[in-house]
């Protein structure tokens, strides 16, 4: 969730930080490269630049407003440090704190604190058994040459996103929680509700937002929450069944944590793997010597081009903290009940840090990108499955259409997600 847009207009050109305001609508709506310079510029401040709360659709201001933190010094700080810099208290994904109604559907461990966090996240974790990871790994494999046996069969011109990018992530998804195949689109076409709802694309009329938001959650949770009753009675060896069936230690999760903790998985896992295989291959794209590179030993090299790409897509554009005392941090005042919103895309262009940030270089080693969150409590649950995912889909691709290029992407209109919606492609 994120801003409500205003009407597009031509964006004055940023000559420096003063010229930057994240709350305005336009700001996200720049290239990519206009948004470097902004955060270069943003990075190099004495201390984080401060905005007030802005005006949401859906909800009312309910703070000073936030510090944008674009170093990845401060990000890593704020992260370790979630007594101070806390996810609960109005949640992490969104600016204003989020109403209660939303609460139902939204409210899943990546908007709570321990110990709630702690014990959501214990019960899901242990639901990611050994064996079940394994079982994924097949079908990631499977999926995959699934999805370039149609894309072979499509031909060139069709959309990237839309035929590849977004198939594996959706279908590993819906096969870990047992959804069945004639839901996917269903799922599908909620999860880009929730996460794009400032889009025109996926909410046309902006004063729909909070109701369209609501009907997705709503739709996703009924969803979920019948597929749990069949398991009730009759348990598989999916996740939705260990959820809804007690574990060793007798936990479970009741129906209202279920239905949010899918959405948050479909939102979590869906969005963020496909948005970074799309990156990634623009990114390819963009640098044949890379892509040759990758070529030569497509094994070798793959872990550490994977998170090249999860560092340059950044598809999670910033997490909220809310400020639960004051508090000073790498020589700056924190104060209680302002909010910090954590640039994960900015931090992984710090040049304190990365080397020639905005090249995109395979083989970069060191890598402590941020793009899975910083070290704490909240960080991805999800990361070695998306890297699983990641590997396979670009593993196939560049065995079975090693030259396979994008057009420009069409990006997604949200300052929360680094997202491209559409995105030709040619072989
Ligand atoms: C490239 C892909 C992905 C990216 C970039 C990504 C990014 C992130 C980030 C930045 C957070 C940190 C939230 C915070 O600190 O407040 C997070 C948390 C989370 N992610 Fe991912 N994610 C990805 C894939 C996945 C997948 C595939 C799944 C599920 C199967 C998943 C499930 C989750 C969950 C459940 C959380 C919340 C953890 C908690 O609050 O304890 N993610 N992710």
């Amino acid at each position: 969730m994120t801003t409500q847009p205003t009407e597009p207009a031509a964006p004055a050109p940023i000559t420096s930080a003063a010229d930057i305001d994240l709350n305005d609508w336009n700001f996200w709506g720049r290239p990519d490269a206009e948004r470097e310079h902004a955060f270069r510029l943003l990075r190099d401040l004495d201390k984080p630049a401060f905005f007030p709360e802005p005006e949401f659709g859906f909800a009312a201001a309910t703070g000073p407003g936030y510090h944008a933190l674009v170093r990845h010094a401060d990000i890593l700080e704020a992260s370790r440090n979630p007594e101070v810099f806390c996810s609960g208290d109005g949640g992490a994904t969104n600016i204003p704190d989020l109403p209660a109604e939303f609460a139902e559907y939204f409210g899943s461990m990546i908007n709570m604190d321990d110990p709630r966090h702690a014990r959501l996240r214990r019960i899901v974790s242990r639901a990611f058994t050994p064996r079940m990871i394994k079982q994924f790994e097949s079908d990631v494999d499977a999926a995959a040459t699934r999805i370039v046996d149609e894309l072979l069969e499509t031909g060139p011109g069709c959309d990237f996103v839309t035929e590849v990018a977004a198939k594996l992530p959706l279908k590993i998804i819906c096969d870990m929680m047992g959804i069945p195949e004639k839901d996917y689109r269903f799922v599908f076409d909620r999860s880009n509700i929730v996460l794009g709802a400032t889009d025109p694309e996926y909410v046309s009329d902006r004063e729909d937002i909070a109701h369209a938001l609501l009907t997705a959650g709503m739709e996703l949770q009924q969803l979920v929450q019948d597929l749990a009753a069949l398991r009730m009675k009759t348990p598989t060896d999916d996740l939705t069944s260990s959820l809804v069936n007690a574990n060793i230690d007798g936990e479970r999760l009741t129906a209202q944590e279920l239905g949010s903790f899918f959405i948050l998985l479909v939102v979590a896992g869906n969005e963020t793997t496909r948005n970074a295989i799309s990156h990634g291959m623009r990114l390819l794209t963009l640098n044949p010597d890379q892509r040759r590179l990758w070529l030569e030993d497509f094994e070798g090299r793959a872990p550490r081009a994977i998170e090249e790409i999860v560092r340059l897509a950044a598809p999670v554009n910033y997490m909220r903290r809310k400020v639960t005392r004051d508090h000073e941090m790498n020589g700056n005042l924190y104060r209680e009940g302002e909010k910090v919103l954590l640039y994960y895309w900015a931090a992984n262009r710090d040049e304190r840090v990365f080397d020639d940030p905005l090249r995109f270089d395979i083989r970069r080693d060191p890598n402590p990108h941020v793009g899975f969150g910083g070290p704490g409590p909240h960080f991805c649950l999800g990361a070695h499955l998306a890297r699983r995912e990641i590997t396979v889909m670009f593993r196939e691709l560049m065995r079975r259409i090693p030259q396979i290029e994008t057009g420009e992407p069409e990006r997604l209109l949200s300052s929360f997600i680094n997202g491209i919606k559409h995105m030709t492609c040619d072989f």
